[in-house]
């Protein structure tokens, strides 16, 4: 069995493939059958001269997502999607299959995640997912090439890691026990056992609210590393990101091309990366301070104000051809070339009416955003809708930042922490930080978050034998598969998404 992603080495030859109809279209003597077989899509050609009539009879009955068997020669053909055809010369059906649920048309989203375990075989899924696998597969290559190795943190936990307002509590043999919010505190025994190393595991965090950048479980990958300071973790974390991008870059053409991906702002994301304090971020959001001669607030008004003049033509155009279709004598053809165009006009308006309600509150957040607070979603779409490459803000109040942060020690005032934030308006992709060595700092700093001492003793007891300077941080896998693939929603971004809202299928 030879598999369509292979058929380049297959030219002239005959072969045999096993897949699902994706699409099939009949014309007098000849079935045309789109053939998808998981590692590509392919045209196959069955001509009622080359195959028995009992074949050709079985071709035309072959409903949308039958498993079928398919011998043929490959033909190169430019025009194709793979560049390649067959000709059939034998078929063989599996199974015809039930009529599928997901049809052409457009669904409604709710019907789409109901259809997850189907939907999965879609052309724009298929190509997000294997992007999702190159960004993994990239992701242990850097780590490995750089000398980490990748270790596991429990998820069972008994001691909360990032605040206790998300966890998810279950039964350990009578005991409450909490699913992993993060396996940080476990890195950081590791690399003083092993220098450097990774965690790449499931995370689990209760957020009930729904939210587009929000999943209850998600992948976290998150490197520790003995011996490194804020800049050092800084660094790190823009050459590794800079890997994955490149390396989707090179090896997902196909897939970014499928997508509609436009890949310039990737392409821009090789060059450095702006490294902000959080004071500078504060007075970029705010509209005290410009970048690149852009302002975050009138920025925004400009923009609003293109939103809505796009609006009325819209608005006008769909009118417009929906009068033309009224009247009387319009062909069949006209009729269903408008009418795909209003749809599709119709679609446009949907963005744009959600921007029209987006920006003014984006203006409102930003113009009132209070220094000392934690950036929120909409004060991270503002800062990075001005760049077009990830930005890294530094040195945070140490009061909306996590116990294990080190102060810095220039200016207490500030945690070390680093977010890196992506891009296009997408926001948080990374948090990380140097972390503390001062075992009564931290001491402290779990009575003021009101955390279990007891808990944390393993923890301390890392500052006791032998404690350096060190640092890391947490990449999550989806925000960068949506961020890399301009996806709406994370939910895309995984295979079976969990969120609030939905535990199947
Ligand atoms: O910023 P967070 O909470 O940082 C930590 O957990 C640190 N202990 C990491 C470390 O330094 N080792 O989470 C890290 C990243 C976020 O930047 C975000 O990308 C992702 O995890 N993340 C989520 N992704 C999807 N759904 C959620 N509910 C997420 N919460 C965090
Ligand atoms: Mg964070």
């Amino acid at each position: 069995m030879v598999y369509i992603k292979q058929l380049s080495e297959f030219e002239g030859k005959e072969v045999t493939l096993k897949g699902w109809v994706a699409n099939r279209r009949d014309s007098k003597g000849l079935v045309f059958i789109n053939l998808r077989d998981g590692s590509g899509l392919c045209q196959c050609v069955a001509d009622e001269n080359k195959i028995t009539a009992g074949e050709f009879d079985q071709a035309g009955k072959l409903s949308l997502e039958s498993a079928v068997e398919i011998s043929g020669t490959v033909v190169k053909d430019e025009r194709q999607i793979g560049g390649f055809e067959i000709q059939v010369t034998g078929l063989k059906t599996i199974q015809v299959a039930e009529e599928f649920p997901i049809a052409k048309k457009e669904h409604g989203i709710e019907f789409l995640m109901d259809q997850r375990h189907l939907w999965l075989r879609s052309q724009r899924q298929w190509a997000i997912l294997r992007i999702r696998n190159t960004i993994i597969y990239s992701i242990h290559n850097f780590f490995q090439k750089e000398g980490f190795m990748q270790m596991d943190a429990p998820i069972f936990t008994g001691n909360a890691c990032e605040g206790t307002s998300n966890l998810f509590e279950t039964d350990f043999y009578g005991d409450p026990a909490y699913l992993s919010q993060s396996g940080q505190l476990y890195g950081e025994a590791m690399a003083m056992a092993f220098g450097k190393i990774y965690t790449f595991g499931p995370t689990f965090r209760a957020e009930k609210s729904k939210t587009r950048r929000h999943l209850s479980e998600f992948w976290m990958i998150e490197p520790e590393m003995a011996f490194y300071d804020i800049h050092q973790n800084m660094d790190l974390i823009e050459n590794f990101l800079q890997y994955v991008i490149k390396e989707v870059l090179d090896k997902c053409q196909a897939e970014l091309k499928l997508i509609d991906r436009d890949t310039s702002v990737l392409e821009s994301s090789l060059n450095k990366f702006p490294r902000l304090t959080y004071d500078e971020a504060v007075a970029i959001i705010k509209g005290e301070k410009d970048v690149n001669g852009q302002n975050s607030i009138k920025s925004l008004e400009v923009e609003l104000a293109e939103v809505e003049a796009k609006m009325i033509a819209i608005i006008a155009e769909i009118n417009d051809r929906e009068t033309k279709i009224a009247v009387p004598g319009m062909k069949k053809g006209e009729i269903n070339f408008n009418q795909t165009k209003i749809a599709n006009l119709k679609n446009d308006l949907k963005d744009l009416e959600e921007s029209q309600r987006n920006i003014p509150q984006w203006i409102e957040s930003a113009k009132n955003f209070r220094y000392g607070n934690d950036l929120g979603g909409s004060d991270e779409t503002v800062i990075t809708r001005l760049f077009d490459v990830p930005v890294m803000v530094y040195d945070w109040p140490h009061e909306v930042k996590a116990f294990y942060l080190k102060r810095n020690p220039e200016n207490p005032r500030f945690a070390r922490g680093v977010d890196v934030l992506a891009p296009e308006g997408y926001g948080e992709i990374v948090g990380g930080g140097e972390r503390e060595t001062n075992e009564q700092l931290l001491r402290d700093k779990i009575i003021e978050h009101d955390l279990p001492m007891a808990d944390f003793e393993w923890y301390l007891d890392l500052r006791k034998y032998g404690s350096v300077p060190h640092a890391g941080f947490g990449l999550g896998l989806e925000r960068l598969v949506t961020w890399l693939c301009k996806l709406k929603h994370v939910r895309e971004s995984i295979p079976f998404p969990r969120m609030y809202g939905r535990l199947l299928p």
